[in-house]
């Protein structure tokens, strides 16, 4: 609910997303890796944030851990004023299917379903009669309008993933996460995949975080922020 006047909203009253001291450590052998030391963000609405950082920085950690997919060790993120890890696992599942969406590296679209049915799926379990249609559009607006019966096999690797872009839109996400969403693409792909993604957020005012390690790349949003020994450094 927005009721404060624009003219009067401070700073605080336009974040969508608040991170602080987010700390996590993976025990790999008999040691300790600290990949993420107490890092902290505040993610205005509508804002594109792009998280940049060399291999092995944390990108992906971060990303998980501020889409409230894997727990820190201590550290909170609230989305919309919630605290996401002071919710159950069923609460917590309930309030990323709400408000979240995912673009991951890889894809991970489900081979034996068509184009349509892939982007329908995470708002079926709602059963809603309207999704196909609204699936259907989505998938219109990535380009792939006359590709809907189409299976993840028989498209191409930027193809995929815009199936997977119009997935994470089905159910009105405010804030989508996007993980290296162009790694896996050729170059001229890469440019034409993160046009889209770019006008979508824009045309539908979503809040939109994507890692990269490509700076290039990251020149497209609004800021830019750089990961390295655990630390946000720039
Ligand atoms: N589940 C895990 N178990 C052990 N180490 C992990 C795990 N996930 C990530 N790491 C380690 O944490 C560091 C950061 O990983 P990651 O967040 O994937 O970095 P990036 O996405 O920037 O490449 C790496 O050294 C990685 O090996
Ligand atoms: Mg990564």
């Amino acid at each position: 609910m927005e009721l404060i006047d624009s003219k009067d909203s401070d700073k605080g009253a336009s974040t969508v997303l608040r991170a602080v001291s987010l700390v996590r450590s993976f025990c790999v052998g008999s040691s300790d890796i600290e990949v993420l030391r107490g890092m902290s963000l505040e993610i205005s609405r509508s804002e594109r944030l792009f998280l940049c950082g060399a291999s092995g920085a944390g990108k992906s950690t971060l990303l998980y851990t501020l889409a409230g997919l894997e727990r820190p060790d201590s550290g909170s993120v609230e989305i919309d004023g919630q605290s996401l890890y002071s919710l159950s696992a069923a609460q917590q599942t309930k309030f990323r299917n709400e408000k979240i969406g995912y673009v991951f590296q890889n894809y991970f679209l489900l081979p034996d379903l068509t184009a349509l049915e892939n982007v329908s799926l995470p708002a079926l379990i709602k059963g809603s009669e309207k999704t196909f249609l609204r699936a259907a559009e989505l998938l219109e607006q990535v380009g792939l309008g006359d590709r809907l019966n189409h299976r993840p096999t028989e498209l191409s690797g930027g193809e995929q993933q815009r199936v997977a872009i119009a997935r994470s839109l089905i159910n009105d996400p405010q804030i989508l996460f996007a993980d290296e969403p162009t790694g896996n693409l050729d170059s001229s792909t890469e440019g034409a995949l993160m046009e889209t993604l770019m006008d979508l957020v824009s045309e539908k005012q979503k809040t939109l975080i994507v890692v990269t390690h490509d700076s290039k790349l990251a020149s497209l949003g609004d800021r830019q922020l750089t990961l390295a020994d655990g630390r946000i450094i720039a």
